[in-house]
């Protein structure tokens, strides 16, 4: 072979095969719940695609009810009922399928994949999500536990504090609900601190060696939350984002607030513009704390070519923030942390 075959050759196998792909696949995803990285990774080793590997990862913690965040019998709302909100987006379709307040159905990624797959929609919501996902062969079951009635009735014992209510009529450190909006008396509410324990929300992406992509979410949301109340996790940008062109992310936190900014749409635009993807998830959170100094957040980001960071917000008693990795370069889940900036 003359030396410039040779040369044309090289140059074809590095643009079908750059550098950076040879740690792919890549499962990330927030928090220590590593189960869910496992069944994520063996999803896309047994030939399942990245949507797979995400419904199973999120499905795991929905089954290990992943810290009391994820799944059934946790973080009853001010009636005691747990909801769940999911998400699943294909990153090379923009496909995406979400559920916010579902009930009575444990397995919420699997019904907002079936959003994605049965219908031309992209959320729903509530009772008629559970409709649906009865109609679709999801089992319509009691998501209280034991669990979650202690934490009701401790909560009905305190007066209902702390809850989520502000400016409310009458004094609800007296009463619960039904509460009436007032205009004089000034009572804020908000939960002191949001603590780490009830915002701790799964998110995933997953990226193969062929370059696919896809992102999700599952939680259970906030702990005495507003009956109806949805956060970011089923947000298309908010909770998770994918684009096969340039990027995934998934964030995880005060989605209240993190829900006003898109986090994980800004993160992967950054990306596509070509920032590192620490970077990207950096400034996706500074973004935040330019408005809401004190707020509790993390995020995760991944590129196209596997490279991966996470950023999180510094707030007292959450200075680090964990998260796990799974691509070639090792044979088991690792635990990574970030320092809070
Ligand atoms: C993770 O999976 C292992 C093996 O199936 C199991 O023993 C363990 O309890 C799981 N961890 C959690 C947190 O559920
Ligand atoms: C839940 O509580 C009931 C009684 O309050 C008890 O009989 C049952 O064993 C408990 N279940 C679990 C799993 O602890
Ligand atoms: C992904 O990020 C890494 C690390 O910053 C960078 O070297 C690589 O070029 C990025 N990949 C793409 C496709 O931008």
């Amino acid at each position: 072979m003359q030396s410039c075959d040779m040369f044309v050759l090289l140059l074809v196998s590095t643009a079908l095969f750059p550098l950076g792909h040879t740690s792919l696949p890549l499962v990330i995803n927030t928090w220590p719940f590593k189960n869910a990285t496992a069944a994520a990774w063996r999803a896309l080793q047994s030939g399942g695609s990245v949507l797979d590997a995400v419904e199973k990862g999120c499905g795991r913690c929905q089954i290990e009810q992943c810290d009391g965040s994820v799944g059934y019998g946790g973080s009853p709302d001010e009636s005691g009922e747990t909801t769940l909100d999911a998400m699943i987006m294909n990153g090379d379709t923009m496909e995406v399928g979400a559920v916010a307040d579902l009930r009575r159905i444990k397995n919420a990624i699997g019904v907002a994949r079936a959003v994605m797959e049965h219908t031309d929609h992209t959320l729903l919501v509530g009772e008629s999500a559970s409709v649906f996902a009865e109609n679709m062969g999801f089992i319509a079951e009691d998501l209280t536990t034991n669990n979650s009635v202690n934490i009701f009735s401790q909560w009905l014992k305190g007066n209902c504090q702390p809850n989520y209510r502000k400016n409310v009529f009458p004094d609800p450190s007296k009463s619960c609900g039904p509460y009436k909006p007032s205009a004089t008396l000034k009572q804020n509410m908000r939960a002191q601190h949001a603590n780490t324990h009830s915002h701790d929300t799964i998110g995933m992406v997953a990226l193969d060696q062929d370059g696919h992509l896809a992102a999700g979410t599952s939680t259970n949301g906030l702990t005495h939350k507003v009956p109806g109340r949805v956060g970011d996790s089923p947000i298309v940008g908010a909770g998770a984002y994918a684009d096969s062109s340039a990027g995934g992310a998934a964030a995880t936190g005060d989605g209240d607030l993190m829900m006003r900014f898109l986090p994980s749409y800004l993160a992967v635009e950054l990306m596509r513009a070509g920032a590192d993807p620490s970077a990207a998830c950096k400034t996706a959170i500074s973004r935040i704390k330019r408005h809401y100094s004190e707020f509790f957040g993390a995020i995760i980001c991944a590129n196209t070519t596997g490279h991966y960071g996470a950023a999180c917000n510094k707030v007292p008693g959450f200075s680090q923030f964990h998260f796990m990795v799974w691509n070639s370069e090792s044979d088991a889940p690792r635990l990574k942390s970030v320092d809070c900036f």
